[in-house]
């Protein structure tokens, strides 16, 4: 670390700055003779203060804000017309991405397609599903040999030369919005590949590039750190510091030794991503995923997770965005424990400044943990301990991602029935590594940490539903069940690549060296298009029709609006969960089922959240009691509205 170590570890107060007038005169003069100028400094009025406060908030350097409006004034001439015919679309529709009608689809490139070219061809299949949004995991340049499933990012401006071209990338996204489809990219922003050439710049003694990272001459600083840091990766990447032979120096890397985290109280890394966003916006990326956010701001005596400046930053790029680019919007990855997931939508003073969108990580968990206890009443209650958020936001729903599930469970919630969180943690490991009788999964341990015994597992959907497996007949409505779920809370659910067709684990990834050291590769499997195209799959029991039909009846009720939040109740029968929304256009109730027995549930503890709600809008039928009595199937899965609606 240079000597400036303690004032570069407290935020940057703000100084003297430009003012605001000063600062907007500029921006019309830098837009010249552009057409839409206008617009432009509405939307500066609009978003300009959020914009400053923020730089103020974290940076005093008083040159950063003429930059950013710079940035944001040479960008927006560069937007194309079709782009700004986007964003008036979208400032008209604000609330586009809160539709019902939004429904997500992430993929590897390479897995789904061979390439971006080739992605055009599969168009038509995704149309099909009634996917509204497609993600495609990150396919920006990365380093050669390992690279964190492209999360070791070694140029912004280019496209991995295996997926092909920029050209090609906005060819496809173009394509993909003739078909109704917005695009997402990963932003990878805690850090870069050790072979970036501003790593290099570094490595090679140019001290501008060397203070973009975190970097420190002895161990002395890495050491206090660690006492309240985590580890990512504690198996393959134990400690959070590298030493640098080159650099002569320890680099800080939350993830990787090769993934160097940015010091982003640095104002020129800030503008260099402000420029990286404007690029991508200017592609025509509508949708930005904020990868491993919690981690951009290092404090010392914390876990330099969720830390104030990480918001004020997020505000900032966020106004920058919506006065240049407004089509694009922000999804956080923020795998952080539920009580602090919310503040990434914003709240206090950031309330709805942040992203659009956030991962709903707990939710995930929740549905495995039902699933294998067959028992809802933990998701009751974790949920109901959930703020509300914003509501001009969504939350991004999921069953499955790239990633491992790791067991964001907290301890209180676990109190509340009389379970021990650690027990319970614990258990969900071993029942989805198949190592206890009641288990239906067929998964495999991730990272397990020496130390805390923390593990976290992976495997693909439908393997951890137990699909393949002869014992299991029930697993394709386990799948379904929880896919419902998804599909039921309200924003934006995703399907990840294969889900449609039950695809299982692919333990091939052992024979590729790149991959072989990281099993999160099972759940990342090919697609096989000669099952996909036929929208059969390896269950029989054609999931792809199953899913397709739940997407259209998603479609159709208005009422999954993600503006309204959705309460979620036990009832007398642990197995059973009522998923409550009450929306202008009609209130809907949701019972699920988690358990593989039928149940009967007093007809009373579902009628009172909405008298008159028995019409299943995925069946078509109506639910009627038996000696006050609803019988549910094995994996039930209702959405009653009244007969009208
Ligand atoms: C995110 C990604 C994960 C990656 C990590 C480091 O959490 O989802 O796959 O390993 O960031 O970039």
């Amino acid at each position: 670390m240079t000597s400036t170590v303690s004032t570069r570890l407290a935020p940057r107060r703000a100084g003297a700055s430009h003012q605001p007038a000063d600062l907007r005169a500029d921006l019309l003069r830098e837009l010249g003779d552009d057409a839409l100028a206008e617009d432009v400094l509405a939307r500066w009025d609009r978003w300009g203060d959020d914009l400053l406060d923020a730089a103020a908030e974290v940076y005093a350097d008083p040159t950063l804000t003429p930059r950013l409006v710079h940035q944001i004034a040479m960008a927006h001439r560069a937007r194309s017309e079709s782009l700004r015919e986007r964003d008036r679309a979208r400032l008209l529709r604000p609330d586009w991405f809160q539709s019902a009608e939004q429904v997500g689809y992430a993929a590897y490139t390479e897995r789904f397609a061979g390439s971006l070219p080739r992605a055009i061809e599969h168009i038509a299949y995704l149309q099909d599903l009634g996917v509204t949004y497609l993600h495609l995991m990150p396919l920006l340049q990365t380093r050669p040999g390992p690279d964190d499933g492209g999360y070791a990012v070694s140029d912004y401006d280019e496209v991995r030369s295996d997926l092909g071209t920029m050209d090609d990338l906005e060819e496809l996204s173009s394509r993909l919005h003739c078909a109704g489809i917005s695009l997402t990219l990963d932003l990878v922003l805690n850090h870069v590949a050790r072979e970036h050439r501003w790593a290099q710049a570094a490595r090679s003694g140019d001290v501008h590039y060397r203070d973009y990272f975190w970097t420190f001459s002895d161990r002395e600083m890495p050491d206090a750190f660690e006492r309240t840091l985590t580890e990512v990766f504690p198996q393959t990447s134990p400690g959070n510091f590298t030493w640098d032979p080159q650099l002569h120096r320890w680099v800080w890397t939350t993830f990787n030794s090769y993934q160097w985290d940015l010091n982003w109280s640095n104002p020129d890394v800030l503008c260099e991503f402000l420029q990286i966003i404007l690029n991508l916006a200017n592609r025509g990326v509508d949708c930005l995923r904020l990868d491993a956010i919690a981690f951009l701001w290092k404090r010392m005596g914390t876990n330099c997770q969720n830390q104030p400046e990480v918001h004020a930053i997020t505000q900032l790029l966020r106004a920058a965005v919506r006065i240049a680019a407004p089509a694009l919007v922000f999804k956080a990855e923020a795998i952080v424990p539920p009580s602090e997931v919310v503040s990434y939508f914003g709240r206090g003073k950031y309330a709805g400044r942040l992203s659009d969108l956030a991962y709903h990580n707990s939710f995930m968990v929740q549905i495995w943990s039902a699933l294998a206890t067959r028992d809802a009443r933990l998701m009751a209650v974790a949920m109901s301990h959930m703020s509300q958020v914003p509501t001009t936001t969504a939350w991004a729903t999921y069953l499955r991602c790239h990633d491992d599930i790791g067991w964001a469970i907290e301890d209180r919630d676990c109190e509340t029935l009389g379970w021990n969180g650690w027990a319970h943690r614990n258990f969900l490991c071993d029942f989805y590594t198949n190592q206890v009788e009641s288990s239906f999964a067929d998964g495999t341990v991730f990272e397990e940490n020496p130390i805390t015994h923390d593990r976290r597992i992976n495997g693909t959907a439908a393997s951890l539903c137990g699909v393949g497996r002869d014992d299991q007949p029930l697993a394709v409505d386990r799948l379904l069940c929880a896919y419902t779920m998804v599909m039921g809370l309200g924003g934006v659910p995703l399907i990840f690549m294969g889900d449609e067709i039950a695809l299982c684990n692919d333990r091939d990834y052992a024979n590729d060296p790149n991959h072989a050291d990281d099993n999160r590769w099972i759940h990342r499997p090919l697609m096989p298009w000669e099952v996909a195209n036929e929208h059969g799959d390896f269950s029989g029991h054609r999931v792809y029709d199953r899913l397709r039909h739940l997407i259209e009846v998603r479609k159709s009720q208005e009422s999954l609006h993600a503006s309204v939040g959705t309460e979620v109740h036990s009832t007398s029968v642990d197995a059973v969960v009522c998923f409550v929304r009450h929306h202008p256009a009609g209130d809907m109730t949701q019972v699920y089922n988690v358990a593989d027995h039928a149940v009967s549930v007093p007809a009373w503890e579902i009628d009172q959240y909405a008298p008159g709600a028995v019409l299943d809008a995925l069946s078509g039928q109506t639910l009627v009691a038996q000696d006050g009595m609803y019988e549910l199937a094995p994996y039930a899965a209702l959405w009653l509205v009244r007969e009208s609606a």
